[in-house]
Order: structure tokens, then sequence, then C-alpha cells
């Protein structure tokens, strides 16, 4: 028999467009469908830490479909198995996982829905192996979540940083200048390849093909010279030289993914100024590509993670992760998504598709 009466649903990670749009599926399903309680736990797993929890109704969740961020509020810092904890002058790393599960007990939580990228689920894994039931649900705008062929946000994320590639057109045709775009992904190049394809870019740089200076310099000299006086590049923050390393913004020691990339733009935009003398700019999209409204493709893709995750609650599933393949959404187990991250592989129909219409991936 299945004895869940109540669940708890939680963001993690990064924000990302899309995560209301989940908490609301998740949260209408179990109450309308299946009449059991719903509790949000606050900021991720420091909510689960701290105990930070309230009830969701319907009201709660109505009007956020079209919303940005997530009404829970998140955190990419907190794992419950090293958590800082602060005594007299020192901070301690503890393990804190049975405050976390004193918590689910005190709170009668049956199994939690946890909405969240590859460093979540590894923490959802560990959850899952103290014997809660938890079940994934795919976020990042990075799209570098193991097991599924997309995650929510990231249509929203391609579609915003496009619309900067658009925008920068004006400028680098108007001045004759090599503009580059700087977008995020961390080591997965999925967001500069869809958003330079889909506007365009003369050359994409990506972490998964170590590029080469002579040849982005050749590329943009040569359109020079066959009267197109400007180039565009959107090159992905964890690109990196044939050779060389990948740029790193800061640290931050107290994240469970401590490596924060990006500067990667405004080192090559000097590098390529100084080896052609053409004026060149870079723009760094940053947390843009993480704002406002998810576009329409993504709110039903939440809608339909959220949902399916009651379902397989109900169903009786244990420790699954929702995933979309090949055009349906399933479940694999979530314990094969953790702590690994899908990269853009060399033989993709879409790169040999963007090489064959003349564009550069600087090899
Ligand atoms: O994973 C999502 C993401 O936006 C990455 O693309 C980026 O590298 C990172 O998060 C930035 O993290 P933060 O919000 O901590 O600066």
């Amino acid at each position: 028999m299945n004895k869940i009466q109540r669940i708890g649903v939680l963001t993690a990670g990064g924000d990302c467009p899309g995560l209301n749009a989940v908490i609301r599926a998740v949260a209408k399903t179990a109450l309308n469908k299946y009449h059991l309680e719903v509790m949000g736990i606050e900021d991720g797993f420091l909510g689960l830490v701290q105990n930070r929890l309230h009830p969701l109704f319907i009201e709660s969740v109505s009007n956020i479909l079209t919303l940005g961020g997530t009404i829970l509020g998140t955190n990419n810092r907190v794992d419950p198995r090293r958590y800082p904890v602060k005594c007299n002058d020192s901070t301690k790393i503890h393990d804190v996982t049975d405050r976390c599960l004193e918590h689910i007990a005190h709170n009668q939580l049956d199994a939690i829905i946890v909405i969240g990228g590859d460093g979540s689920m590894t923490v959802t894994a560990h959850f899952v192996r103290q014997g809660i039931n938890c079940i994934g649900v795919p976020k990042t705008i990075d799209n570098d979540l193991y097991g599924t062929d997309i995650t929510f946000g990231f249509t929203t994320a391609v579609a915003i940083a496009t619309e900067a590639l658009d925008r920068i057109h004006t400028t680098a045709a108007s001045h004759h200048r090599v503009m580059i775009v700087e977008v995020m992904g961390r080591n997965a190049g999925w967001i500069a390849l869809h958003a330079g394809i889909a506007s365009g870019t003369d050359v994409i740089l990506i972490p998964e093909i170590p590029f080469d200076l002579q040849k982005i310099c050749e590329c943009v000299v040569n359109r020079s010279r066959r009267g197109k006086r400007f180039s565009i590049i959107c090159i992905s923050e964890g690109a990196r030289e044939k050779e060389g390393r990948q740029v790193v913004q800061r640290i931050d020691p107290t994240s469970p993914d401590p490596i924060r990339l990006g500067g990667i733009g405004q080192k090559l935009a000097l590098e390529i100024e100084a080896a052609t003398s053409i004026d060149t700019r870079t723009v760094i999209l940053g947390h843009v590509q993480r704002g406002g409204p998810p576009v329409a493709m993504d709110r039903v893709l939440a809608t339909e993670f959220g949902g399916t995750a009651v379902d397989l609650l109900m169903a009786g599933e244990h420790g699954r992760l929702v995933v979309m393949k090949e055009g349906a959404v399933s479940h694999i187990p979530l314990e094969s998504a953790a702590d690994k991250q899908r990269l853009v592989p060399l033989d993709l129909p879409l790169l040999r598709a963007a090489r064959a219409i003349g564009t550069c991936f600087g090899d």
C-alpha cells in the first residue's frame, strides 16, 4: 500500500527559469489529484538543516507559472554532509545529515521532490541512501545533467543569449569590430552552441573543443578581406585555448562546486586585438541568462516534469530522476545522474551542421 500523505518540495542550486512552474505543478498535482499535503522547504537543503518549512496550498502556487526565480528560495552552497558550523572563533565542517533526518521525521514528510542540477542530485542520492524517498527533477540552464536530453531553463537561457547576440550585431557592424559574447554553461558548451547557431554567430567556442587563437584570427581577418568588416564570437565561460586553462573568476570554498568560471572572453579580446589590430570588445552576459520569465517551452517542460514527479511517488517509485529521453518523459535511478556532467559530444549532428555552413569552432 502507498502510504504517502505528506510530501516536501525544495529547489536547490542556482536559480533557473521554470523553477516556479515545477513547484506549481508538484503542488497542484499533489493537492488536486492525490489530496496530499505539501510542505515547501525553504532555501534548498538549508531549510532541511534549519527546519524551515511551510505548507503550500493552491493559493500559494497560484499565479507563479510565469515568474522567474523560486518562491521557495534556493542555495548553491549547502551540502548537509559538509556543513560549516561556527564554534567559538573557528568554523568546523560537520555532517548534519542526522539533523536533517530528524526534521524530515518531525515534519512527517513521506517523500521529498528535489528540483536541482547535478550537485543537488548528488546530495539527494545521499538522502535516498539514508532511506528517504526522493524524486529528482532536472534543472539547470547549462543543460548538462546526465541522463536527460534536456533540462528546463535551458531553452530560456538560449533565447536570452540569442537576443543578446542579435543585438550585438548593430555595434559590431557599425564600428567594424569583433564583438565577443561570453555565455554561461560551466564545463558544457550547450548554451554557446545553441545561441551561437540561432544567431548566426561567426565563431562559437565551447569547452569541449579547445581553440587555437591563430584559427580565430584567420577567420575574422578573412571575413574583413571579403568585405564583412565585423565578426561575432559566442564563447562559453568554460572554453579554453589548446594547451591553455579555463579562466577561473573566483573560488567559493563554501560551495560544493567551488569553481566559478568567467573572464575568458576578455582574455580572448585582448589577444585578438593584439594579433589583428581589429577593435574588439567583450560582453559577459552572466546571471541575466537565469533571470525573468521562462519561455513557453520551459513552462511546458516544467509542468510535465513536476506532475510526473508526483505520479512516480504515488506509483510507488523510489529514488528516481524524471528525464526527457528521445521526446518522451521517463525516469532513471537518481544515483546514476549524481556527480556526472553531460557534455557536448564531438560527433553531435548539430556540430556538423554548423561546420557545414561555415561556423568556425577555433580548431
Ligand atoms: O549552473 C548554473 C550557473 O549559472 C553556471 O552556468 C554558472 O557557471 C554558475 O551557475 C554561476 O554560479 P553563481 O550563481 O554561484 O555565480
